[in-house]
């Protein structure tokens, strides 16, 4: 996601949570009988929700919260069966050396956000809180309701966390070699085990947010549209209205009329691929069939690599 994870010196933000340095424990197992195991608690979940659509749309921060759950699944590898070595919603992106990968440059905003919802409602994990965050970042910014499920299990320890490298980059050079910014798509998606459909559907996140040139080293210092904030002035978005969730990301994509709007190389890939325009051309015209769509996916980029602990999943 940055333009050249190797160029940028990146000061490794606070751990969040069990600090990086805290002593190794030993393997956790997940059973009730356990006696420390990890519980369910739906009025927690349930409440936790509700509040969350409130709390995050007074802090204007939907685009973050929804950047910061999708990189901690994002980071998921189908052809490893081990938990956690499989990465995935995990929570892993709180804790060093995770949260200090270049790709998640700034995300430590957006769990400082978090701390006080966790603080109020300690049984949620924080895996579940950061994909329940996102889900009701997306709800509360006009989106459709995602299919949640929750009971996540979090790792514990800085030894669980993914490798770097696992998330998109956006334009050339592709760390793996990828010649067209379609190839680089399908060989990270496809790796998390997503579909061409669902790279398409997911991109339609950006119709929230702005890059910063600060953090991914992307997009302009500032625009017309986000000059006056709200929240951190600065940075460029996809869409004029960056805090409501409708299908205007396909449409301006598809358009690329207006010069202050962004379009990374992986945007614009999605009017140019054979295989991925369909969809595109889809969403644009049809916002009930992307949020449909998206839903769906993002329901599953929600439970990647997740391991369920006793009594999950459950819904409410
Ligand atoms: C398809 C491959 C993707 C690439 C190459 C990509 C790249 C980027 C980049 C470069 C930024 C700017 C970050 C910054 O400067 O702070 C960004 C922001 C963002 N991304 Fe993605 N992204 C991808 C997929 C996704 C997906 C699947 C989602 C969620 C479903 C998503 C949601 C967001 C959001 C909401 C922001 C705005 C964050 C903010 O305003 O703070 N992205 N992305």
């Amino acid at each position: 996601l940055t333009r050249s994870m190797q160029a940028q010196q990146v000061r490794a933000p606070r751990a969040f949570g069990r600090s990086a340095i805290a002593p190794r424990r030993a393997t956790v197992v997940v059973r009730a009988s356990a006696g420390t195991s990890p519980k369910i608690n739906t009025q927690q979940l349930k409440s936790a929700y509700e509040e969350l659509k409130t709390y995050i749309q007074s802090k204007y921060c939907n685009p973050i919260i929804v950047r910061l759950a999708w990189h901690d699944s994002g980071t998921y590898d189908a052809s490893i069966k081990e938990w956690p070595q499989r990465g995935g919603a995990n929570a892993a992106i709180r804790l060093q050396p995770e949260s200090g990968h270049a790709a998640n440059k700034g995300l430590n905003i957006a769990m400082n956000l978090l701390k006080p919802i966790k603080a109020k409602y300690p049984e949620v994990s924080y895996a579940d809180l950061f994909q329940m965050a996102s889900a009701a970042a997306v709800e509360a910014a006009g989106g459709p309701k995602i299919p949640m499920r929750y009971g996540r299990r979090d790792v514990e320890t800085s030894d669980q966390c993914a490798k770097e490298g696992n998330l998109p980059a956006a334009a050339h050079p592709f760390p793996d070699g990828s010649v067209s910014p379609a190839e680089h798509l399908r060989k990270v998606f496809y790796r998390m085990g997503l579909n061409d459909q669902e790279i398409v559907a997911l991109s339609g996140g950006h119709t929230l947010g702005r890059a910063r040139p600060d953090r991914s080293g992307h997009g302009v210092e500032k625009t017309k549209y986000t000059e006056k904030g709200p929240g951190t002035p600065g940075g460029q978005s996809w869409t004029a209205d960056w805090l409501v969730f409708n299908n205007s990301y396909f449409t301006e994509i598809k358009e690329k009329k207006d010069k202050e709007l962004l379009v990374l190389p992986t945007d614009a890939c999605l009017f140019e691929d054979d295989k991925f325009r369909p969809y595109a051309d889809k969403y644009a015209s049809d916002q009930a069939a992307f949020f449909k769509d998206y839903a769906e996916a993002h329901a599953k980029l929600s439970e990647l690599g997740v391991q369920w602990v006793e009594g999950g999943p459950v819904t409410f």
